[in-house]
């Protein structure tokens, strides 16, 4: 059996999924978009890639969701996408109404997937979608702390000159301007990141790290970061399919972890075949645990104005 991935959203993030599952040959792809003809052409272009880069896959591009069927993942990128001088919250409500459709249509075809959302703002996005699909909560699964952590690691290796393989880095919280990079358990094989640059240097590399989104938004102007994005997702796809078992840092549904209720909040977790096999809970310093519940509250505030919104739908 072939496995087969649905990655709903045809824009940047999408696109580029879509492109690294198969050269990674991890699955049959279905690529989803509103917009007439792009997800077809984009999915067209990409099996004619395969000759060439040697990969065997199907991939496909649609409008509706009729081909998606029986998809183990559907990674959902659909949404609009930061634009200079628009945070990731400005986005929730527009976002919303996109997440709350493409959710009912995915879960029409695939009841059993495993989901992984991308789209902004990301863990308030992740709640829409379980609240939507019922999915339990090992099925819904947010794209962030890799992401963060792969910036954080490149920043780090960058700064010391040594292999990015090398650096391991924690990153928990809401995927934002509050995340908390956890520098005590980040390390350069082994040696701990205190004991290889100053406070001030670390204070700078976490700085960059928190804005390491903005910082592509104000280059590019018309769009956000996708290269790193999609090549995080697909990271925690190949996780789920291969039933890899890695231990990456994402947005899972706390249900009492780290103290905190009902809320999408980044965490390491272990993710298998079976999605979300484990929640880590690492013991915090104070100072950690307190920029952990900002962070939470952070995204319990968009939860709040989402509320009214989901009981009313
Ligand atoms: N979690 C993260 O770390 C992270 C990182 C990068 C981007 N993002 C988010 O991912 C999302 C996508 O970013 P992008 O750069 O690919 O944007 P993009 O504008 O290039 O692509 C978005 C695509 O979604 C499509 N779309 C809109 N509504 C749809 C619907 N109802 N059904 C199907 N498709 C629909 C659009 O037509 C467009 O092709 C944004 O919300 C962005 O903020 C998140």
């Amino acid at each position: 059996m072939r496995n087969k991935v649905t990655v709903v959203g045809g824009g940047n993030v999408g696109a580029s999924c879509a492109l690294n599952v198969a050269f990674k040959e991890l699955a049959d792809v279905v690529l989803v978009d509103i917009l007439e003809g792009v997800p077809q052409g984009k999915g067209l272009d990409m099996l004619q890639a395969g000759p060439i880069e040697g990969y065997d896959v199907r991939v496909t591009g649609a409008n509706d969701y009729g081909a998606t069927a029986n998809s183990d993942v559907v990674v959902i990128t659909a949404g609009l996408a930061r634009k200079p001088g628009m945070s990731r919250d400005d986005l929730l409500m527009a976002n919303y109404e996109v997440i709350k459709n493409v959710t009912e249509q995915v879960v029409k075809y695939s009841p059993d997937a495993i989901l992984v959302l991308v789209t902004n703002p990301l863990d308030a996005m992740c709640w829409v979608a379980q609240k939507v699909s019922k999915f339990p909560r090992n099925r819904v699964i947010g794209m962030a702390g890799v992401l963060d952590t792969a910036r954080f690691r490149t920043f780090i290796a960058e700064e010391l000159s040594v292999s990015i393989e090398n650096v391991t880095a924690v990153v928990l919280g809401g995927h934002g301007d509050t995340m908390v990079p956890v520098v005590r358990l980040s390390n350069v094989s082994g040696i701990p990141l205190t004991e290889l640059m100053d406070q001030g240097t670390l204070d700078r590399l976490v700085a960059r790290t928190r804005n390491g989104g903005a910082e592509i938004v104000k280059y590019l102007k018309t769009g956000s970061a996708y290269y790193a994005p999609a090549a995080a997702a697909v990271e925690m796809v190949e996780s789920i399919l291969k039933d890899k078992k890695k231990v990456l840092p994402c947005a899972a549904l706390l249900e009492g972890e780290y103290g905190i209720h009902g809320l999408f909040v980044g965490v390491p977790v272990k993710l298998g075949a079976g999605g979300i096999e484990k929640i880590y809970e690492i013991h915090l310093t104070a100072e950690e645990q307190a920029m952990l519940a900002h962070s939470a509250s952070a995204v319990q505030e968009l939860i709040d104005v989402l509320t009214p919104k989901m009981a009313s739908a």
